[in-house]
């Protein structure tokens, strides 16, 4: 084997000293199937740099490509290209020249398990370009694929003599911007993404970003101008630039930091315990770099470049995993109503060592038998598929934030919780139960137990579970977005796999599309939920970002569905308000895209709202196709989606602070066919501050040719549901 990498090398050696043009400077080309897009390669002085252009406009401008490993010697000045630098003996970001290129064109319909659409196209031009280090007689391969949409390009690692293991002090992937864009970003954070996003200039993040973390954010080790991906980025001419990444496994997740002087923004990896960022073994790659280039909003909602570069699914056997729609004892634990813990005795707890029998129950349990019964009671009779449950296994007296290993079982319900009889009574009604694990982030304590939790899933019918990663992670020093953990993701949803378990991980990494490789993870969380509205109301707006932003990843468990915005009738002393019409939280199912939605909030609110609880109770969770009709980021979504198993159609559409009027055509309605519309709309005086339950339902006949013209309120929206006669 050796001997064959040995001959390998001295192979390309040989190669690279006979080509003629690895002594000059050659740029390499690639552009999309229809030309808007091309991606110029080159080296100058040993560093490969690309640049971007769209429609004969250069949007991404020369950006250098590289990696520093550990072990090599601080070079200050990375950003510098013009400096001619001196070949670094371990690391893999100069000395280059180029050895290769090869193209190569694809162009393929795939079906997705689910999605927004039952096929999706992923057609694209390939250029693969091998670097060869001379000094250190070792190659990489940078692979670009550019899409009508956007690109994505990775570095490959082939196995060699001369590069074998190798430890990544930071990957330096420039993305040098066209000017002083507006970006809509939330703060770099090594382990969280629950923050609203700001609408600001580059040259303002700098200014605006201490204003937007928590103050223990683990930013504070960031640049002053690092942010989260996905990225939305606009040019003053209307060309909107998302940046993000794809296929993100076996690497740490990536942040940008801006050099606000010049404009660039440069990856920055999320560290391990040791600070060191990549532990990586040939032949290996890094996750694809992604680069959305659109002249038009809509483009990127419809946009399918971050599930095209991740690669096919991997379970064989896919006839087990299905959407879900759920309610769940949740909504009131979030407001305070009632709690996940049993009892208030406790003020610490030691796994194994309570008998929980023995103590007196603080009457606030939520998950207890009657309250349980009582959801699945109201779900099954209005046709949901799950019912999740939180707060039913021992342990949440005492369950983050004092740095305990052993936390959780998982196994071990609450005296008070049922766990046969409730999972009968619910397959009985034709539902099942959602598993929780709240791990608080005691990730060995939850590895350790995993296989016993996922079979106590397995014995009782269980079929999906939530996973929670609240608190700093154990082992200590360890992130949320470091490698450790994306491993420990993945690892997660491969065992689930395995047991026909499908997972929704809160608090886990942001998604880089994996779904389409692992299409039993359907949800996540990674951004913020519903959860804050009970906490401290969210900006309108937040909602019609979302989709720009962290969905391109894969679907969020966002929670939607709230009817009673005053959380001080759950709990009298809290003063927050859930920022939103109810007409903006109908549309949230629609504008959302998810294979798994909640109705939040409690049967006995939803009682009092029956009405427009029906679009609730209509609305589907997988999707033949969608129609992006209007859509400018923060401001407004407006898509329509006709259900993957009949030929109805539902409308959604949410808004920012400033409300909106709609004008759009049926014209996605089948030609010459009749149907009814079904209108959910905010009422004249909705608003989302002081009148968010006022709503109009109305009935209208309506054909391909017929124009909708709405209005939404500030933080509202409208929903839509149209039946053929
Ligand atoms: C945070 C999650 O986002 C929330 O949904 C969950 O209820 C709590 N953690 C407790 O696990
Ligand atoms: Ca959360």
């Amino acid at each position: 084997m050796m001997m064959k990498m040995r001959c390998l090398s001295f192979v390309l050696l040989l190669v690279a000293m006979l080509m003629p043009g690895r002594l000059y400077a050659r740029v390499e080309t690639v552009s999309s199937p229809n030309g808007d897009i091309a991606v110029n390669f080159d080296v100058k002085d040993g560093i490969p740099i690309y640049n971007v252009s769209f429609q004969g406009r250069q949007v991404i401008r020369d950006s250098r490509l590289g990696l520093e490993l550990v072990s090599a010697k601080s070079n200050s000045d990375f950003n510098n290209f013009d400096n001619k630098q001196t070949v670094d003996q371990n690391s893999l970001y100069d000395g280059f020249s180029m050895l290769t290129t090869k193209f190569k064109s694809f162009d393929e319909t795939w079906q997705p398990v689910w999605g927004e659409e039952s096929n999706i196209r992923n057609h694209y031009n390939e250029m693969a370009v091998t670097l060869f280090q001379e000094a250190l007689n070792r190659y990489i391969i940078v692979r670009f694929r550019v899409y009508d949409d956007g690109l994505g390009f990775r570095y490959e690692f082939p196995q060699q003599a001369n590069l074998n293991y190798f430890v990544i002090k930071e990957e330096h992937s420039q993305f040098a911007m066209p000017g002083d864009l507006t970006a809509w970003w939330i703060a770099g954070d090594y382990d969280t993404q629950e923050y609203e996003f700001t609408r600001s200039r580059l040259s303002e993040i700098r200014r605006l970003l201490p204003g937007t973390i928590t103050p223990n954010a683990s930013q504070e080790q960031f640049s002053a101008t690092g942010v989260q991906t996905a990225l939305q980025l606009k040019t003053d001419d209307g060309i909107y630039i998302n940046l993000h990444e794809a296929a993100l496994v076996d690497y740490p997740c990536m942040h940008l930091n801006l050099d606000d002087k010049n404009m660039v923004f440069e990856s920055w990896l999320t560290p391990d315990a040791q600070g060191n960022k990549g532990y990586m073994q040939t032949p290996c790659n890094t996750p694809w770099r992604t680069i959305m280039i659109v002249d038009d909003a809509r483009k990127v909602l419809a946009s399918r470049l971050i599930l095209n570069l991740n690669e096919p699914c991997k379970i064989e056997d896919t006839s087990w995993i299905k959407p879900v729609k759920y309610m769940g004892v949740w909504w009131e634990l979030i407001t305070g109503k009632n709690t996940w813990n049993y009892t208030d005795q406790l003020p610490s707890v030691k796994l194994g060592e309570t008998d929980y029998s023995k103590l007196t129950p603080n009457g606030k349990h939520g998950a207890t038998n009657e309250n349980v019964k009582r959801y699945i009671d109201f779900a099954a009779a209005n046709g949901f598929d799950q019912l999740l449950i939180e707060g039913w296994n021992e342990g949440w007296e005492d369950w983050f934030g004092n740095s305990k290993d052993y936390v959780f079982d998982f196994v071990t319900p609450y005296p008070d919780f049922d766990i046969k009889m409730l999972n009968e009574y619910a397959h009985s009604k034709g539902m099942r139960l959602m598993m929780h694990h709240e791990t608080s982030s005691s990730v060995r304590n939850y590895e350790r137990h995993l296989e016993e939790a996922y079979k106590l899933m397995d014995k009782y019918g269980y079929n999906s579970v939530k996973t929670g990663y609240v608190g700093n992670i154990i082992p200590r020093g360890e992130h949320h977005y470091g490698q450790w953990m994306v491993n420990h993701y993945q690892y997660c949803v491969e065992q689930a796999a395995k047991h026909h378990i499908m997972v929704n991980a809160h608090e886990a990494v942001r998604p880089t599309g994996l779904c389409r490789t692992w299409p039993n993870l359907i949800g996540n969380e990674s951004a913020l939920g519903t959860e804050y509205q009970a906490f401290a109301g969210t900006q309108p707006g937040h909602t019609a970002i979302l989709p720009f932003t962290r969905l391109q990843g894969g679907p969020m468990d966002y929670t939607p569905g709230i009817v009673e915005m005053d959380i001080a009738k759950f709990s009298p002393e809290k003063q927050t308000h859930v920022l939103s019409t109810i007409c903006g939280q109908l549309a949230l199912y629609v504008t959302l895209y998810s294979p798994l939605q909640m109705a939040a909030d409690l049967p006995e609110n939803y009682a009092r709202f029956m009405d427009a609880f029906q679009f609730i109770k209509d609305v589907p969770v997988d999707w033949e196709r969608s129609v992006y009709l209007e859509a400018e980021p923060m401001e407004y979504v407006t898509i329509a989606r006709k259900d993957k198993h009949s030929d109805a159609w539902f409308v959604g559409c949410v808004t920012g602070k400033t409300g909106h009027d709609s004008a759009f055509k049926l014209d996605f309605l089948d030609e010459g066919r009749k149907y009814e519309a079904t209108i959910y709309a905010d009422a004249k005086d909705a608003d989302y501050r002081n009148n968010p339950q006022a709503y109009v339902i109305t009935k209208k006949k309506v054909t391909a040719k017929t124009l909708l013209k709405l209005h939404s309120a500030a933080g509202g929206g409208f929903a839509i549901s149209i039946k053929p006669l």
